[in-house]
């Protein structure tokens, strides 16, 4: 018996192997899930080659987060599939240069705004996708979060629209309850994939774990994470939501820098 046996899942944000999404669809496939994956006119391609990766049976379909119709059509083409959905992982952010580096009072809201739909709201309109489609036994929706309860060195924007996540996973947790419906985080430590990369001075937070973090953290190691999303997708979590489950190595726990790491060979003596 596997963790995720016969349970159909919506996977958003593959792009490339390092996506955490992918990580995420491949450990969610080794627990015995059906998965479909998303992705949007400008990452199509790539997208598509990712997901061959995972097998020829993965289909790709087209969701631009920020296109109503476009969560519609979502909507009937797993209606048809599928008959229903149990669950979905929510790993879709962005936002335009000037809203990740530069002057933080001075962005053009427009910018701010495009974040925010992409990065934020789109997490609703996900939920209303499950919402609709999922059985009387409920569902589970899961977020990819990075803590937004403190202001970053860096991040910006980007970590003002964590904030909102945070907040829209609370209030589809209280909405769709009722339904059986959960809807959960996970705020992951700073890993190497696309979107990261895009973050001016990305290191400081990967150099902050190395000081901080009480665990080891690999920063090119998204397993941990999607590990612990297909534990919130999975019965196992049956009585947790509006919850933010931490997988950053115990940084988010400790108050200050813990200074350079213990060697393991002199720990003790
Ligand atoms: N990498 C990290 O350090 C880290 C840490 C914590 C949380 N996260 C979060 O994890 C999630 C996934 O990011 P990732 O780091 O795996 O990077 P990634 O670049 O692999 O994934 C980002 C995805 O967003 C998609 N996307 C962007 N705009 C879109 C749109 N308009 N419509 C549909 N899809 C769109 C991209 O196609 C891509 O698949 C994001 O929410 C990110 O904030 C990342």
């Amino acid at each position: 018996m596997n963790l995720l046996d016969g349970k159909r899942l919506l996977i958003t944000g593959v792009v490339t192997p390092d996506s955490i999404a992918y990580a995420t669809a491949a450990a969610a496939r080794r627990q015995g899930a059906m998965i479909v994956l998303t992705s949007f006119e400008r990452d199509r391609e790539r997208a598509s080659e990712t997901a061959a990766l995972l097998g020829d049976d993965v289909d790709v379909l087209d969701l631009d987060v920020t296109e109503p119709d476009h969560f519609r059509r979502v909507t009937d083409q797993l209606r048809e599939r599928w008959g229903g959905l149990d669950g979905a992982l929510h790993a879709v952010a962005f936002a335009p240069r000037p809203a990740l580096a530069g002057s933080f009072v001075d962005v053009d809201p427009a910018a701010t705004q495009h974040a925010f739909n992409v990065s934020a709201h789109s997490y609703a309109s996900l939920a209303s996708v499950l919402a609709q489609l999922a059985p009387t036994s409920g569902g589970s929706l899961v977020g990819l979060d990075f803590d937004a309860s403190a202001a970053w060195p860096v991040y910006n924007w980007m970590g003002v629209c964590k904030a909102a996540l945070e907040a829209v996973s609370r209030y589809v947790a209280r909405d769709l309850g009722r339904a059986g419906i959960r809807s959960n985080l996970v705020a992951g430590g700073p890993l190497h994939t696309r979107a990261a990369n895009g973050i001016p001075d990305f290191e400081t937070l990967t150099s902050a774990w190395t000081g901080g973090s009480p665990m080891r953290w690999d920063p090119h190691d998204a397993t941990p994470v999607a590990d612990a999303v297909c534990f919130l997708l999975s019965d196992l979590a049956r009585g947790i939501t509006g919850e933010i489950l931490h997988v950053d190595g115990g940084y988010h726990a400790m108050a200050a820098p813990l200074g350079r790491p213990a060697d393991p060979a002199t720990a003790g003596t």
